[in-house]
């Protein structure tokens, strides 16, 4: 377990907690130059319908969204958030604590002459930061539940930032697969990482997950992964309903790594083992709703 790491990487949670903050932002400031040149930006520019594939993935699911305020949580350059605007939703608030993904997505938005809005700042601070607004929709996913140390204050944030009668819709990624190795030369996928809560993962890894020459300069990120159960159990403990729940046995970026020997490419922009798919879940999608009272 645990086979390649450092022994100080894996610790009981609390132990980052006063770290992983600025640990994180750095990172994520980071990746943001690489990540411009890799997330479809030309097709925003070049058709003014088109939509994130993940925000296409997501759409038999979260139906028609025209006329909703929607806030999309730990939205990064925005490209999701521009999405959800161009699908007819009255108002997208982005929120990200990275200043360089913020400053990217609203430079993509005024190019893109889009009506999504961009807020800096941690999650957990969305309330205040959004002057105690509340949506109709919170969206968010695809790595993001990681970075957040308790997933009870992040329920607690979600159900704060909803009108009653409002919805979460999130798809990230399967807890599961966050505690299996990464690419191994010999093509096993071991059981490296922490599946629940209460220890966080402190590494250094010097590439994002698209593709990109020059090494990070910030590597390195502290996560928290979160099972299932506790996720679950911190929305239903808000007073929030689980109004839909499914796993999928593909992501929408590759995280088996390298080898096009056992993960294939789908159409959709999905990636999945190539052989047995049906062995193991890479994503969830969950939606809840805050119940009127
Ligand atoms: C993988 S992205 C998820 C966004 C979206 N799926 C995408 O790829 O465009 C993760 C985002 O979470 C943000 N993030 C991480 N921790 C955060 C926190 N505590 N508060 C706000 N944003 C955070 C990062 O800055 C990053 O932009």
């Amino acid at each position: 377990m645990g086979n390649n790491l450092e022994p100080e990487a894996l610790a009981e949670r609390d132990w980052f907690v006063d770290e992983y903050l600025a640990i994180n932002k750095a990172n994520w400031d980071s990746r943001v130059p690489h990540h411009l040149k890799a997330y479809d930006i030309d097709h925003f520019r070049s058709n003014p319908a088109f939509v994130s594939k993940v925000v296409q993935f997501d759409l038999p699911r979260l139906g028609d969204i025209r006329g909703l305020d929607i806030v999309h949580l730990q939205c990064h350059i925005g490209t999701d958030t521009i999405s959800l605007a161009r699908l007819g939703a009255k108002s997208v608030t982005g929120l990200d604590f990275s200043p360089a993904s913020i400053h990217a997505a609203r430079d993509l938005a005024k190019e893109l002459n889009s009506h999504a809005s961009f807020v800096e700042g941690n999650v957990y601070d969305a309330v205040s930061l959004l002057n105690h607004r509340t949506f109709d929709l919170v969206y968010t996913g695809i790595g993001a539940l990681c970075w957040l140390p308790s997933i009870t204050e992040w329920a607690r944030t979600v159900s704060n930032l909803l009108r009653p009668g409002g919805a979460l819709f999130i798809r990230d990624a399967h807890p599961m697969l966050q505690s299996l190795s990464d690419y191994r030369e010999d093509g096993l996928i071991t059981v490296d990482y922490p599946y629940f809560e209460d220890q966080g993962l402190r590494i250094s890894e010097p590439h994002s997950y698209v593709d990109h020459d020059d090494e990070l300069t910030s590597p390195e990120t502290v996560s928290f992964n979160h099972g299932l159960g506790e996720i679950i159990t911190a929305l239903l403990g808000t007073g929030m309903n689980l109004i839909g729940f499914e796993e999928h046995n593909s992501a929408p970026w590759n995280p088996w790594g390298p080898s096009d020997e056992y993960v294939e490419e789908l159409v959709n922009g999905e990636f999945r083992l190539r052989e047995l798919p049906n062995r193991l879940a890479a994503t969830f999608t969950l939606q809840a709703l805050k119940p009127t009272p």
